[in-house]
């Protein structure tokens, strides 16, 4: 998979791709992953990208003009599945749209800033709108890098048995049961016996209730 992603920010999205699995899913050749300023794609002087809004009001607007510039010269380069526009209103990244996405073959990331993007390339250009949640970030490239890394692992191949993503919360509308590691007993606070014990069957069944009642308890929502 090719991840293109276009920002007025590239020093924002200098690092968190090159760190544990996202690294390795590059390192393997699963996963590409290039940044693109959008200054470099404007024609305008002091390349200019944003512009006051029409009908007066604060906040500047992206400008037509540089954005399409720099997807259609991606465009010519690569055939992408999708343009997603990282948005406060979009639609709310959950699990199931980024099991969808890793399976992509390439994609392309506008990151808003300002107050957003003129209105038509939202029409002509953008075939998906994705928040990362229901708060306002000061521009889309921290919510363009979680969508990254919630797609990249989820690439076939990228993770191994040992991290399999069969098992994270959310995977199956459950949240993740409890997990423990060394000492057995630390200031006298137990591991659970059955952890102990060996007997497999026992240990996934008593996963499976933990799993349940945690999402019960913080997520009933998911149940339904
Ligand atoms: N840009 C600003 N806030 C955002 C959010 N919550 N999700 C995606 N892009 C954003």
């Amino acid at each position: 998979m090719r991840i293109d992603i276009i920002t007025v920010q590239p020093g924002l999205l200098e690092s968190p791709f090159s760190h544990s699995i996202l690294k390795r899913a590059q390192a393997k050749g699963l996963l590409e992953i290039q940044v693109h300023n959008l200054r470099d794609y404007s024609t305008f002087k002091h390349n200019q990208v944003d512009d006051y809004q029409f009908g007066g009001g604060a906040g500047m607007v992206m400008m037509m003009e540089p954005v399409i510039n720099a997807i259609e010269l991606l465009q010519a380069k690569t055939t992408y599945d999708e343009v997603i526009y990282l948005t406060p209103d979009g639609a709310t990244l959950n699990q199931s749209m980024a099991n969808q996405l890793s399976l992509k073959g390439n994609l392309l990331l506008l990151c808003g800033h300002y107050k957003g993007i003129d209105e038509r390339i939202r029409e002509h250009f953008i075939t998906m709108e994705i928040s990362i949640g229901d708060y306002v970030l000061s521009g889309g490239e921290l919510a363009a890098a979680v969508l990254v890394d919630a797609i990249g692992r989820l690439i076939p191949g990228v993770l191994n048995d040992e991290t399999s993503a069969l098992f994270d919360s959310f995977q199956d509308h459950l949240l993740a049961p409890p997990v423990y590691t060394r000492p057995e007993e630390f200031r006298g606070w137990k591991v659970p016996e059955v952890l102990l014990s060996g007997d497999h069957r026992k240990i996934e069944d008593w996963r499976h209730t933990q799993a349940l009642e945690r999402t019960q308890q913080r997520r009933p929502d998911l149940l339904k």
